[in-house]
Order: C-alpha cells, then structure tokens, then sequence
C-alpha cells in the first residue's frame, strides 16, 4: 500500500486518514519523504493549496504519485479545489474528492481507488 501524506489544520483531513487504516505521515515543517506517496489535502483561503502543503510539494513532490482533495460544500465552485490543483501542477490522478472527514461512501471510494493504485 502507497504511503498516505496528509495535512490537516483542525483535525478533519486527519479523522479521514485515520479511518483509512494504512500507513500515513502528517506533513510538518521539513519533512522529506524518499518513497512514493499519496497527498490528501485540505482547501484554505478561497479555494487555495495551503501553504504548507506547498512548501512539501516543493521539496517531495517527485515522489507524488496521486491526490485526494478535501474541503466542505459551503465553499461552492471552491470546493476541494486544492486537489484539483495539485492534480493539474503535477500532473497526477485526482482520486477523489472528501467533505470534512469523508462520509462512509467517500471513504469507502477513496479506499477502493488505493486499493486499485497497488495492482
Ligand atoms: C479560513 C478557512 C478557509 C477555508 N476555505 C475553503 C475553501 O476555499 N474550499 C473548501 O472546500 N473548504 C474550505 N475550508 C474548509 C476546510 O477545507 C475544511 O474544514 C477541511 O476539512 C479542513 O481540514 P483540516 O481540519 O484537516 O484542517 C476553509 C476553512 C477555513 C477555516
């Protein structure tokens, strides 16, 4: 199974990881990653990468091999949208998109489309 990097400011990005139940890391300031890795992470300020997020990719992103995006409905056409992004800056597949900490049906995609990244 990829390893999962993940951001998450007030916690949700993180229940989200945690019920996914395979090996993750929460990005901090510096870290270096030296294998492959699936990003999850959650939209700030109008639809924006938050800025951590973007300070990891500029120091790991080879090693990204696909995004997940997360976010909450309220924020309309900016919703998720820092997946998107990602997914178009490093040209990477958007697997999906999560509100808040994912319903089950998120969840339960999300996972199935790791699953298929392995065979
Ligand atoms: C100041 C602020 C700005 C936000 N901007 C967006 C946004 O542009 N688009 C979006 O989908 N969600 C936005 N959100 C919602 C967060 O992405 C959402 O709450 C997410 O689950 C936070 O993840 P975290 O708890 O792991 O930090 C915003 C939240 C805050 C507090």
């Amino acid at each position: 199974m990829t390893l999962i990097a993940y951001y998450s400011k007030t916690g949700n990005t993180r229940r989200f990881v945690d019920k996914l139940g395979q090996s993750a890391v929460e990005i901090t300031p510096g870290l270096t990653l030296e294998q492959p890795f699936v990003l999850v992470t959650p939209t700030y300020n109008f639809g924006q990468v938050p800025l951590e997020v973007t300070e990891f990719l500029y120091r790991n992103g080879d090693h990204l091999t696909a995004v997940i995006g997360a976010g909450n409905r309220v924020w309309g056409a900016n919703y998720a949208r820092a997946g998107r992004l990602v997914s178009e800056q490093y040209n990477v597949p958007l697997l999906g998109e999560i509100e808040l900490a994912g319903t089950t049906q998120e969840t339960e995609n999300i996972r199935e489309r790791l699953r298929l990244l392995d065979d």
